[in-house]
């Protein structure tokens, strides 16, 4: 039969373990790749692929104790179709806290100066690939797509291709792909590497326009490839790089904030925050993120329009993330400062401007409150798509409340009708809230309707559709031209 299996590559899982005194738990994992890929790979149903057979291979979150591995994999294979690859703490230090998230998380974001050049956190980035090739290769059978995501498994495509020559296989990056100038800042040969480590996939995709023109600069200036029309030749096959911006599952927000025990809690929550105005933040914990910018705006804004105290509340929703790398941490530390500082400035006997809470939200509880929200503020300082912003205009049933969005998002590109903010100006963030908490109703309306029809159009599901169409597309050229 036509059939086939897809085998999904990421570093986390969608199920991250957790070992508690009474054994291992199994919690949702956190991020825009595992909430969006989700939606994509519980809706397989024996169409292209094979619902049963398909399987997510990713690390689980944790070093699992030999003696657990066996019961471990047996539960992640049964619950979630997933083949854990198991890592110890010593490589996860150097791997994921240290190569994947203090040189390429950094740099490719723009913080060159977080970025660290260490040549053995580089040597465990070039042997877990090896680790996550031989995870593969254990599980791949002939027929098999292979899709890779994100910037912890650059080097797997081409590790794979060696091996699996006829494979069709596809890699998407989930975050920005830098320009010329930042890229080239690593080693020539990390850099090298890199780039012929994606060159190994039939198809390489980018959220946006930019990052796939990058990337294909990069090519050129480093590797001497030319590019047309995003095809690149190579080793005797045809490379594609284009641009595929993710969606979201925009019927899973829309129908959930329909729900009466939703819009029930909705309500509630906007009794319980007094009637006042809410204006949301929620993101991971992360410096990308820009959050310090956004609570000094919110300050700024409540300072320059005293008429606003007392009737509006910044809803902070910080997700932990990372905690294991220094950067992280310190900004928990001046993320509880600044709030303080604000609410002991601000704040009365009958008002808290900022409610704080530093963490996870499910989606029903997330849906209640991107619904019961005035203003969404989004002002990532560089973020490769950010699907928050997408998830709180699918979310508005009423199509009431305004998106206010950082430019150096992806997903402005897409979200045109948000008010556009440049998020490294406090003064221009402030000036921004005012601005969207006056928006008159039709207004709002008129441009949440708008953005709708967009993210109901070009949902997670046809985003990995139209990946795929072109993957195998390239794979059958590749076969007829053999
Ligand atoms: N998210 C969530 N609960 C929370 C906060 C965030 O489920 O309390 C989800 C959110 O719905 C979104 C994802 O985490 O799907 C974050 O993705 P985004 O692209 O905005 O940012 P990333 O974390 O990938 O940088
Ligand atoms: C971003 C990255 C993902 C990552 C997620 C959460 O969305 O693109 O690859 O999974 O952040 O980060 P973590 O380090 O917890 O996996």
């Amino acid at each position: 039969s036509d059939i086939k299996r897809l085998l999904v590559v990421s570093n986390r899982l969608p199920v991250t373990i957790d070992k508690k005194q009474e054994g291992y738990i199994f919690k949702e994992s956190v991020g825009g790749l595992v909430s969006g890929f989700s939606a994509y790979f519980n809706s397989l149903q024996d169409t292209t692929f094979s619902e049963k057979d398909s399987v997510w291979i990713g690390w689980p979150g944790i070093s699992v104790d030999v003696e657990d591995q066996q019961l471990i994999s047996e539960r992640l294979s049964q619950d979630f179709s997933a083949s854990p690859v198991f890592l110890d703490e010593v490589t996860m230090d150097k791997f994921y806290l240290g190569f994947c998230n203090k040189t390429i998380w950094p740099l490719f974001h723009y913080f060159f100066s977080l970025t660290r050049f260490e040549d053995d956190l580089w040597e465990q980035y070039v042997a877990v690939n090896k680790v996550f090739c031989e995870a593969v290769c254990r599980i791949a059978r002939p027929g098999d797509v292979i899709w890779i995501h994100d910037y912890h498994l650059m080097l797997l495509p081409a590790m794979l291709r060696e091996r699996m020559p006829d494979a069709p296989i596809g890699f998407f990056l989930h975050i920005p792909f830098p320009d010329y100038e930042i890229f080239r800042q690593l080693p020539r040969r990390w850099g090298a590497a890199i780039l012929e480590g994606l060159l190994g996939a039939d198809l390489i995709g980018f959220h946006t326009i930019d990052y796939t023109q990058y990337f294909l600069n990069s090519v050129t200036r480093i590797l001497g490839l030319s590019h047309t029309l995003g095809r690149v030749r190579v080793g005797g096959r045809t490379v594609r790089a284009d641009t595929f911006p993710m969606g979201i599952d925009f019927t899973k927000y829309n129908n959930t904030a329909k729900q009466s025990r939703v819009i029930r809690e909705s309500e509630r929550l906007r009794r319980l925050l007094g009637d006042r105005k809410i204006v949301l933040s929620v993101d991971r914990l992360d410096y990308t993120k820009g959050i310090a910018n956004r609570l000094e705006a919110f300050a700024l804004f409540l300072e320059q329009h005293p008429e606003w105290q007392e009737k509006v509340i910044l809803a902070l929703i910080v997700v932990p993330s990372r905690v294991g790398v220094d950067q992280y941490q310190s900004m928990k530390r001046n993320i509880d400062e600044t709030v303080g500082r604000i609410n002991g400035r601000f704040g009365t006997l009958r008002w808290v401007p900022i409610v704080y809470q530093y963490r996870y939200l499910p989606l029903s509880p997330l849906v209640a409150l991107y619904s019961a929200s005035d203003v969404a503020l989004i002002t990532p300082l560089r973020d490769g798509m950010n699907l928050v912003a997408k998830e709180y205009v699918a979310s508005k049933a009423d199509k009431q409340g305004v998106l206010i969005l950082s430019e150096m998002a992806g997903a402005a590109k897409e979200l045109d009708q948000a008010i556009m903010v440049n998020p490294n100006s406090i003064e221009e963030i402030a000036d921004t809230i005012k601005e969207a908490l006056e928006m008159p109703a039709e207004e709002q309306q008129r441009r949440n309707q708008s953005m709708q029809v967009l993210l109901a159009k070009y949902d997670v599901i046809r985003w990995a559709d139209l990946f795929i169409k072109q993957l195998l597309g390239i794979r059958e050229a590749e076969r007829k031209a053999a």
